[in-house]
């Protein structure tokens, strides 16, 4: 299949390009678009054969459902079933924003979209390209992340192009994203709101709207036997080509065992990647290090997590070892995404 690649500016946004790849996915085409999280591989939510082709050309098992994106409020009771009293206050508080809730289904949307479930995940994103090209492709998008499965989520057109060249029909390029990691997601369907992933949006932020909220057993203790609510993190995700471990501790403590197991590793023949801060990447002797950003803005930190582990696969590094994060704030988000993509290995110093 021929993909092409439309490059599209947010602060001009050019509009007849957007309606011209909205007809694309109305037709029943792909479209890779940018969120302000990360990039989406987008499709028609209302069309049963749309979602069968995100499926296919992510690799992705079909029993893991798909969020559907819309553009305005009005559009959400045509495919939910019910509105509860908590999803509009959180709607009013993040909406447009990197906040998926998860709602009863309409029988408007098909199962092939919800993986089989009777419920859907919806999302409104405030990524200015985002919310012109779901109105110009009829305010159902159903959009995963637009990596290939079990990589992590794109950042930038390049990883799309990376992974998706050949697969899709086409791919919006409108730079890099804010966040760089995807949607905080909070199922509204019980008595009891429960958070299923953390995001930039935190659990504290939802709380403050809504009140207590439960958070899923399995989001951060990768030891539990329990099924994760949202079915898409149980699979092994994020996971970069070289086995990565996080080191956590005093940062001194940390910078010394990163420095003797980055020796010994190279000694035995591994190609070593080390994830440091700004704070202590000069401090580092050996390895392929890179800066993730600085302890003083998570936010630097959140960005590039996912941009690195891509930079360590295309360099063919075998071993990493990544500095530890604080979980407050977006913190919790990046250690969920961090131990996810170490298969949860990490040593204590
Ligand atoms: O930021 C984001 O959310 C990005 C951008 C493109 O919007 N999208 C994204 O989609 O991360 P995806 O498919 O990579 O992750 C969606 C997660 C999966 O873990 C899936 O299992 C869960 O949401 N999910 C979707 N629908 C659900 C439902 N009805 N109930 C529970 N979990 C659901
Ligand atoms: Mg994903």
């Amino acid at each position: 299949m021929n993909t092409e690649v439309l490059v599209i500016n947010e602060e001009n946004i050019d509009k007849e390009l957007l309606e011209y790849a909205g007809n694309i996915l109305k037709g029943g085409g792909l479209v890779a678009f940018p969120t302000e999280t990360v990039y989406g591989l987008g499709g028609d939510g209302l069309q049963a054969k749309s979602s069968e082709k995100i499926y296919a050309a992510k690799g992705r098992p079909s029993d893991n459902p798909l969020i559907i994106h819309i553009a305005k409020m009005e559009d959400l009771p045509f495919i939910v079933s019910d509105i509860p009293e908590m999803a509009k206050k959180l709607a009013d508080a993040f909406w447009p924003g990197p906040l998926t809730m998860v709602f009863p289904k309409s029988d408007q949307v098909p199962y092939e979209t919800t993986g089989g479930l009777d419920t859907v995940a919806v999302r409104m994103p405030i990524h200015p390209i985002a919310l012109a090209f779901i109105q110009s492709a009829g305010g159902y998008v159903a959009a995963p992340s637009a990596n290939i499965s079990g990589k992590p989520s794109p950042t930038t057109a390049k990883y799309v192009i990376e992974d998706m060249m050949g697969k899709i029909d086409v791919i919006v390029d409108g730079g890099g994203v804010e966040i760089g990691l995807e949607s905080t997601i909070v199922d509204l369907t019980g008595e009891i709101p429960v958070l299923l992933r953390p995001g930039f949006i935190t659990k504290e932020m939802l709380e403050v709207v809504i009140g207590k909220i439960q958070v899923d057993s399995t989001i951060l203790d990768g030891t539990s036997k329990e099924k994760p609510l949202a079915p898409g993190m149980k699979y092994k995700h994020y996971a970069p080509m070289g086995e990565l471990t996080i080191v956590s501790g005093e940062p001194l403590a940390v910078i010394n065992k990163i420095n003797i197991s980055v020796k010994e590793m190279e000694q035995a023949g591994e190609t070593v990647g080390v994830i440091g801060t700004l704070e202590s990447v000069g401090q580092y002797t050996n390895g392929n290090v890179k800066c993730i950003g600085s302890r003083k803005d998570d936010s630097s930190i959140a960005r590039a997590l996912f941009r690195i582990l891509r930079e360590f696969d295309n360099e063919k590094v075998t071993v990493i070892y990544s500095e530890s994060f604080e979980e407050c704030t977006i913190g919790q988000a990046i250690m969920n995404r961090l131990l996810k993509a170490a298969g949860h290995r990490i040593i204590y110093v």
